[in-house]
């Protein structure tokens, strides 16, 4: 055994150990979901209070899916078991994948990776769990094009089955079947996407929430009205407003933008309002107000004074 891999060659050996890197919103439930499937998993923060803030994340969720009887107290045990948090990269030199879920910013991702392919052994896949930003970006600064692959989870990743696997033209067939394998082992459901910016859902998703703002913008309803809309009227689990609070308002305004400088297409401008929250730091549920006040229960729409 080297490395974690199982008794197969290094190529097309089964992933056996799991590096998370950056443990909010989407690394806390990726962690999550691989312990809950047998994967000895180390999460990797920038601090101590990060990764406190990960691990509570995770055991308040292995929780509710006890208290839901979707998972025994052993099988919530056994996942914290599977898992190590770490504030330190060289922790993550055992693991036989990668993945990142760092802030949606291309350098800050290829620093990492950079960082990652001086310690992490050759057979070792990079996946990045970036919203919008294209693989071939990573794979060139990544030492390891052959080995970089996209592995891109919805939130919350415990409960949304879909994974898109996008593959850029350096990708090799056996880090793709690896990886598909490794999506399956997760109990997910995979779709292959072409390496474009935004892959499948977020080139049809991201401007359907960008036009929902557009549309407050404009005094085409109010927000409440438009969420309530959307959930009765096209049978939306959340409304476009909810939604947004839920994903985040900076990491939309950031895929917004990314995709914008891709296609150059005005539904993908991020608008003014969104730019205006997330300079007041109103990010979401995350900092507890967006285009929701989430101190009160059910939250209330914020008054955006438009
Ligand atoms: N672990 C396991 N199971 C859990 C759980 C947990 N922590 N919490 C709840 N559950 C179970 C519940 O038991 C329930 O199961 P049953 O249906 O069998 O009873 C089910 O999960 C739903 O749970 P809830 O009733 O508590 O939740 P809900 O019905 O209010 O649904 C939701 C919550 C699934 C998030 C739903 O609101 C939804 O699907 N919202 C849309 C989310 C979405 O669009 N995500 C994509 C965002 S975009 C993105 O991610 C891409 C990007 O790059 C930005
Ligand atoms: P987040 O802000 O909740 O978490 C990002 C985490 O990365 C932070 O905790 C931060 O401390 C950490 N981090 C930053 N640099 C790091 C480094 N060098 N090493 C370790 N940790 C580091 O963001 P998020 O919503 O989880 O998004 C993360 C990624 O996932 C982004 O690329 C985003 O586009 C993508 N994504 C987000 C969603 C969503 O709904 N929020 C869905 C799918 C994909």
């Amino acid at each position: 055994m080297t490395g974690g891999l199982t008794s197969d060659s290094a190529t097309g050996a089964r992933i056996a150990r799991v590096g998370v890197v950056g443990g909010g919103l989407m690394g806390s439930g990726i962690a999550q979901v691989a312990a809950q499937a047998g994967l000895d998993t180390t999460v990797r923060e920038l601090t101590d209070a990060l990764l406190a803030r990960a691990r509570d994340a995770i055991t308040r969720s292995l929780d509710k899916a006890v208290e839901k009887a979707k998972l025994t107290n052993d099988g919530r045990d056994a996942a914290l078991a599977r898992l190590t948090f770490t504030t330190r990269v060289t922790d993550l030199a055992r693991a036989d994948i990668c993945i990142e879920a760092v802030v949606e910013d291309l350098d800050t991702k290829n620093a990492l990776w950079r960082e990652l392919h001086a310690i992490a052994p050759p057979h070792t896949i990079f996946a990045s769990n970036t919203s919008s930003l294209t693989i071939a970006a990573m794979a060139a600064a990544s030492g390891r094009p052959d080995r970089m692959v996209g592995l891109h989870f919805f939130n919350p990743v415990p409960l949304m089955r879909l994974v898109e696997v996008v593959r850029t033209i350096t990708t090799s067939d056996d880090t793709f079947g690896r990886t598909m394998e490794l999506v399956r082992q997760l109990g997910k459901q995979p779709i292959v996407a072409r390496d474009s910016s935004g892959f499948v859902v977020n080139r049809l998703l991201i401007p359907y929430m960008l036009d929902a703002i557009r549309a407050l913008e404009n005094g085409v309803g109010s927000i409440a009205d438009i969420d309530t809309g959307m959930q009765l009227g096209a049978g939306h689990p959340m409304g476009p407003f909810t939604l947004l609070d839920f994903v985040g308002l900076d990491t939309v305004a950031r895929v917004a933008e990314v995709m914008f400088d891709e296609y150059r297409e005005q539904r993908f401008a991020p608008p003014p309002l969104l730019r205006r929250l997330v300079l007041a730091g109103h990010l979401g549920r995350k900092t507890g107000r967006g285009f929701y006040d989430h101190s009160a229960d059910p939250p209330t729409p914020s008054n955006l004074a438009l």
